[in-house]
């Protein structure tokens, strides 16, 4: 079937660079004379439009996208309790049900009369785009998230602005720490992989890096604060990531909702606790949160972006669905979305940058 008119969807976490694809989206399609048609707060705008009196849908033209490449946010908006597959639906008992509405979905795009769909997202997002794929519609996906655990692609845009802006906040922390004398604990995103910390924390030459893959014993931490104590280098930098979690211990969690994934945090402010007790220097926690997703993607992060966007129109021109752009340097190649999903890509303990932390003295906690 020939496309006319496309649907655009953002979907979970925002990250630096989703307008960019849009941009790069809008005007590969534009040239193939093909309609675009942004969906607000992930697939909000079609399954809830009674919430949006300007409608839930945006005509995207060039002159719609025109200036923001290097804008951070979408333009479309996000959430990350939109799942159609489990919606939050309030019942009757006053609670939230996980409710399937990808069925709803599929009509509302038929009325919309949407030929396909490029979704950008994480993997939450791009695991609905698999199954919307699975039930016929024609999809594709682009991989987004700064906490670079997507698998199949070599990187995710927001990674590198994530790791960029983290590797500023660190350098800014060690000259406060020298000057004080402190343990500046550092706590960072990420979820579940340790891709952020072990980045932004070699780069800035941190103390300590404690990374979800490398369980962490504190007295080896403390270990290494005391050995530079004794080299007269009395303050001390500890990155965390916030999926970091002690040997035998469990990950710190602030908290679960229906129809979100958990949400991590908390395990900066434990960490410095324990070292501000077990080595008795003055110790200030930062947790720099939101601020890595915010702001503008680095020219790196840009450029991935405009890629994406561009190779996921060529993609749905060539005839592709159910399938994934990935970055495969030198190229942007297809991957199926079935060999993407529920597939995390964590740090693996040989890697390069692990290895160059270890040779430059860096303890892992291990
Ligand atoms: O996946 C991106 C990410 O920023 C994670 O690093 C973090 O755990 C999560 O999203 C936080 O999401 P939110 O605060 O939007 O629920």
């Amino acid at each position: 079937m020939e496309i006319k008119r496309i649907g655009i969807s953002t979907g979970g976490g925002d990250a630096p660079g989703l307008n960019a694809v849009i941009r790069a989206i809008v005007l590969a399609a534009v040239q193939r004379g093909w309609e675009c048609v942004g969906i607000r707060d992930g697939y909000n705008g079609l399954l809830l439009p009674e919430n949006y009196p300007e409608g839930g849908l945006m005509t995207l033209t060039p002159d719609v996208v025109r200036g923001i490449t290097h804008l951070g946010g979408t333009i479309l908006g996000t959430t990350n309790r939109g799942n159609p597959l489990a919606y939050p639906v309030l019942g009757e008992d006053g609670q939230y049900h996980e409710v399937d509405r990808s069925d709803e979905l599929l009509d509302a795009f038929a009325e919309h009369k949407l030929d396909a769909l490029i979704a950008i997202g994480g993997d939450g997002s791009l695991a609905i785009a698999g199954a919307l794929a699975d039930k016929g519609l024609r999809v594709v996906g682009v991989p987004k998230t700064i906490d670079n655990d997507l698998d199949k692609t070599v990187a995710t845009f927001g990674f590198n602005t994530a790791v960029y802006f983290a590797t500023e906040c660190i350098d800014r922390l060690h000259t406060t720490a020298a000057s004080h004398q402190r343990i500046m604990v550092v706590e960072v995103m990420g979820r579940y992989a340790g891709w952020i910390a072990l980045n932004a924390g070699v780069a800035s030459t941190a103390d300590v890096i404690l990374l979800p893959e490398i369980p962490y014993d504190i007295n080896k931490v403390v270990e290494k604060i005391q050995s530079r104590d004794e080299r007269g280098r009395d303050f001390s930098i500890v990155v965390v990531a916030e999926g970091a979690r002690p040997i035998g211990g469990d990950l710190t969690i602030i908290g679960k909702e229906v129809g979100q994934a958990e949400r991590l945090g908390g395990i900066g402010h434990k960490v410095g606790a324990a070292l501000e007790a077990l080595t008795g220097k003055e110790t200030r926690v930062v947790v720099l949160g939101h601020l890595l997703r915010g702001g503008k993607p680095t020219a790196y992060d840009r450029l991935l972006s405009l890629r994406f966007g561009a190779a996921a129109v060529r993609a749905l021109a060539e005839g592709e669905t159910g399938i994934m752009v990935a970055l495969d340097p030198p190229t942007v190649n297809y991957v199926p979305l079935s060999e993407v999903s529920g597939r995390m890509k964590q740090v693996p303990l040989d890697c390069d940058t692990i290895l160059t932390g270890r040779d430059l003295g860096t303890s892992f906690g291990d």
